[in-house]
Parts: C-alpha cells; structure tokens; sequence
C-alpha cells in the first residue's frame, strides 16, 4: 500500500493545473443497447462498463493486464477491458458476460461451463466464457491445443482448467452434433453473439 500511495502522491504532483483533459462523448451499443455517455477520456472500458453502466459480471481480478478476468467481446474480439479506455470504444459493439445469455436462457456456452463443472468459485468465469465465446467463433473446431492457448490470457486462480478445456470442448462438440440436445438452447451456435 505504501507503494501504491507514493505513486499516487507523485502522480498529483505532476498533474499540472489547468490541464485536465475535458470529458468526451462517446456512443456505443452495449449488449445490443446504444448508450451514450460523457467520459473523463483516462477512463479505462472496464471501469465504465462497472461504474458507470452498473454491469459488475465484468471482474477485476489484478492490476497487470494478466487475469484476463475483464475480457469482454468489442466488435466480437475479445479484449481485456482494463486495457482498453472507455474512448477506444466509441462507435463499436461491445458485449458483456451479463449480454450472453438470451431472455433467462443460457447461451449454449455457459451451459457447457455449467454442465462440466468448469467453475469453482466463479470469479474467472465470466472472462472465460467471454474469451471462449470469441475462441469458438474463429475456430469452431478447436484442438485441445488449440483452447489451452486460447485461454492463455485468463488465469483461473482455482485451477480448474482440465474442466474449464472440456467445457469449451463440450460446447463446441454439441454446436455441431447431428442429434439435436435436449433442453432449451438446442441448435444455438456457442459463437453466436460473438
Ligand atoms: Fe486482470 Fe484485466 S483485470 S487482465
Ligand atoms: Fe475460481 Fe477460476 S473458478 S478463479
């Protein structure tokens, strides 16, 4: 804490009087919704997206870019919302953990998740499903390979990942299964807001 009140100070006194930048307009649609705000332009996404649109499934779980625990999808890429600022969104579409999930249905790959237990505490998830949902919807057909390096920029601090690969892989398996599952997300394709 020390550390992190020194830097504070330091940073106040570099602040030069008079120079604070204005707030900007940005407008964007969020889950499908178009809001329009006005923005300190330093604003980091992740902190608009908690703060100011009240939408907390979107977690901060480290201040090094490293957890991947703020993923969201911005024009159907994942990003890491702590590094990206609430300008840089201006004019995109941007889709959160809470977007996923059609009218109380689970999207198909959040009923993987559920089905093969790949959660513990859940905190990591919300990143994971959205990091997945990008993952499945370039690559319809991963390799288990292919979903450990997709899921390299999130950490599970539980480390569930041998549940959380299977999960992905069960999602991916039954978007393309001949037999149509039971239950209310049949035929949903786990990409399909991505
Ligand atoms: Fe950890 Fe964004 S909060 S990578
Ligand atoms: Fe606990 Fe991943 S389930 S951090």
């Amino acid at each position: 804490m020390a550390g992190r009140s020194r830097s504070l100070t330091s940073a106040q006194e570099t602040e030069v009087p008079g120079k604070v930048s204005s707030p900007a307009r940005i407008s964007l649609t969020v889950n499908g919704s178009r809001k329009e705000a006005e923005v300190e332009p330093r604003l980091l996404l992740v902190h608009f997206l908690r703060e100011d649109l009240g939408l907390t499934g979107t977690h901060v779980g480290c201040d090094t870019t490293h957890c991947g625990a703020c993923t969201v999808l911005m024009d159907g890429r994942a990003v890491k919302s702590c590094t990206v600022l609430a300008v840089q969104a201006d004019g995109r579409a941007i889709t959160t953990i809470e977007g996923l999930a059609d009218d109380g249905e689970l999207h198909p790959i959040q009923e993987a998740f559920l089905l093969k237990h790949g959660l513990q505490c859940g905190f990591c998830t919300p990143g994971m499903l959205m990091t997945a949902t990008a993952l499945l919807q370039t690559n319809p057909h991963p390799t288990e390979e292919d979903i450990r390096i997709g899921i390299s920029g999130n950490l599970c601090r539980c480390t569930g990942y041998a549940k959380i690969i299977e999960s992905v892989q069960y999602a991916a398996k039954s978007a393309h299964s001949p037999e149509p599952r039971s239950g209310p997300n049949s035929g949903r394709s786990p990409g399909r807001r991505a």
